[in-house]
């Protein structure tokens, strides 16, 4: 068997054309240009490429973009007071600090200054709370865009078993709470699952991976979910960017799982373009409460 490549590319343009179209109406209502500031500390390259990444798209949906560079050794201090300066902005309705910080940084403490109602990667623990009761203000942009590729490439997640492998807060947490969701933005058939959150220290990691129907790989260990762990027919959503030499791979071996599962996101190309298109459907969120509130 050879799976169905998961384009999620193609996804994420069609996504990004919709939340164009929005932000055009928006403004056609008398609403406010969208704005995201996004902040980079320091001169990690591969921070460098996704801020990049990431403003690029918001140009091409009609929302501002504003980069804000610090110095790695500006500190702490530096940093919260233009986090401040971003809060009280009104044409800021999105904050992104791009991780990770440089060493020396209070990432938690940096984080939680981000004004709640700009925290459009729903870092926040006012918005991971709101979450985890089922009622998001804003949901996390990875585990989001994944939904929305399960949605849009019509793969079936009620009832059915995924497995997430990987317990971070940004990805593997909040992934297993939308999947477990009893609704959601894409509606009940797009959440609903039966889910097991495995991790590095799981026992039998091979044997709980075999039993899902939906496989969510996040652990960032390249190429560590193999063919033969997989249920023949699956659905596997490879989130893991790693890089081996020159290469980019996943945190799943791609051309044995292909040989396994139904269906397969691809690295790159996979679920990283969804992750911009759900960062800029939170911005465009965020200026439509601000017109509201
Ligand atoms: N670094 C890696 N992923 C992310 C993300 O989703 N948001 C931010 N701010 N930084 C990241």
């Amino acid at each position: 068997m050879t799976a169905r490549i998961l384009d999620g590319k193609q996804i994420a343009s069609e996504i990004r054309a919709e939340i164009a179209r929005d932000v055009a109406a928006l403004l056609e209502a008398g609403g406010p240009r969208p704005g995201l500031a996004a902040v980079l500390v320091g001169d990690n390259p591969a921070s460098e490429v996704y801020v990049r990444n990431k403003q690029r798209a918001c140009e091409r949906a009609g929302i501002d973009s504003r980069l804000h560079r610090l110095d790695a050794a500006a500190g702490d201090a530096r940093l919260l007071e233009l986090i401040e300066q971003l809060n009280a902005d009104p044409t800021v309705h999105g904050i992104l600090v791009q991780l990770p910080l440089p060493r020396g940084f209070e990432e938690r403490a940096v984080l939680d200054a981000v004004d709640p109602l700009k925290d459009v990667d729903a870092f926040s623990p006012e918005n991971v709370g709101l979450l985890v009761q089922g009622r998001p203000r804003f949901l996390p942009c990875t585990p989001h865009g994944v939904i929305q590729l399960l949605h849009r490439c019509q793969i079936p997640v009620a009832g059915r078993h995924a497995v997430v492998v990987g317990r971070s807060e940004i990805v593997g947490k909040p992934m297993a709470l939308l999947l477990a969701a009893r609704d959601g933005t894409c509606g009940p058939e797009a959440c609903n699952a039966t889910v097991t959150l495995a991790h590095s220290r799981s026992e039998n990691l091979a044997e709980i991976v075999r039993s899902a129907d939906i496989v969510v790989a996040a652990v960032g260990r390249p190429q560590m979910i193999r063919g033969e762990m997989l249920k023949p027919g699956c659905t596997v959503i490879d989130v893991g960017i790693n890089r081996v030499g020159d290469a980019l791979v996943g945190d799943v071996h791609f051309e044995e799982a292909a040989q396994v599962a139904g269906a397969i996101t691809p690295v790159p190309g996979g679920v990283g373009p969804l992750t911009i298109a759900m960062l800029l459907s939170n911005t465009l969120a965020s200026a439509r409460k601000a017109v509201n509130s």
